[in-house]
């Protein structure tokens, strides 16, 4: 794929500047990454963190894959893999948690946020938007316990070098998905998974307890509880460690 950079210095979120391109007709390939954003959003209505001064990567790829509009959320599991796979590379432990938070050492490094525009049975486009911590700065004081960077583990990658290798892998992991399937990245996912094995808390519009068994065929969250029920969670869910984070 031909990515097209389109860097600002400025903007309120890079995800809705990504819809807009997407509205406009704009081709797929189309990445804005921003200096610093001015509204940033998080999954749950929250709002993420984005300061100036190159301590963060925050951008966001516009993509038209071949997939049914019921599919679309797995793109988020291909960015995951992709920014894991990212980091990893640069010599960093980076593992994830359900659905698309990317943790360093159990805490948070990087956030991921998509969304997708269908019609008429068709999928028109997709944006995945990506927040990555990189230098000292980049998340607030308060978050220090369950939030982290890149330079708290070593020499953060320059924003430009990261940039490159989420893209790269982004976009096997994609063409991956809409050639053959969700099963080869899944299983990505799962190995790259915190979560198995452990015992966690899920709230949502009801409260869950369990341990975790898994990643299901559709990317969802398997769980078996004290009950010896398996539950499955998809959707808007926080997860919690029972002891602590993760
Ligand atoms: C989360 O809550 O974990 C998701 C955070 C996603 C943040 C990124 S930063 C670039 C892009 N633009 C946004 O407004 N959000 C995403």
């Amino acid at each position: 794929m031909e990515w097209r950079i389109l860097r600002l210095a400025e903007t309120g979120s890079t995800n809705l500047d990504a819809a807009e391109a997407g509205k406009r007709g704009e081709a797929e390939g189309l990445v804005i990454v921003a200096d610093r954003q001015t509204g940033g959003k998080g999954r749950l209505g929250r709002s993420w963190y984005s300061p100036p001064g190159g301590v963060g990567l925050y951008c966001s790829v516009l993509l038209r894959p071949a997939l049914p509009p019921e599919t679309a959320g797995l793109l988020s599991f291909c960015a995951a893999n992709a920014m894991a796979g990212a980091v990893r590379e640069f010599g960093f432990g980076a593992g994830i948690k359900w659905p698309n938070d990317i943790l360093a050492e159990g805490r948070k490094i990087c956030g991921i946020l998509s969304s997708c525009s269908a019609g008429e049975g068709r999928l028109e486009y997709a944006v995945i938007g990506s927040g990555l911590n990189l230098r000292a700065g980049a998340y607030p004081e308060e978050l220090k316990a369950r939030a982290a960077c890149l330079e708290e583990f070593g020499k953060p990658p320059e924003r430009e070098e990261i940039l490159r290798a989420y893209l790269g892998r982004l976009e096997t992991e994609v063409r991956e998905l809409e050639q053959r399937g969700f099963e080869g990245v899944r299983k990505r996912y799962e190995e790259m998974c915190v979560l198995p094995g452990r015992r966690v808390r899920v709230s949502g519009s009801r409260e869950t307890e369990g341990t975790v068994t898994g990643i299901g065929p559709a990317g969802e969250l398997l769980l078996e509880t004290v009950e010896g029920k398996t539950e499955i969670l998809t959707g808007d869910v926080s997860v919690r460690g029972v002891n602590g984070y993760v």
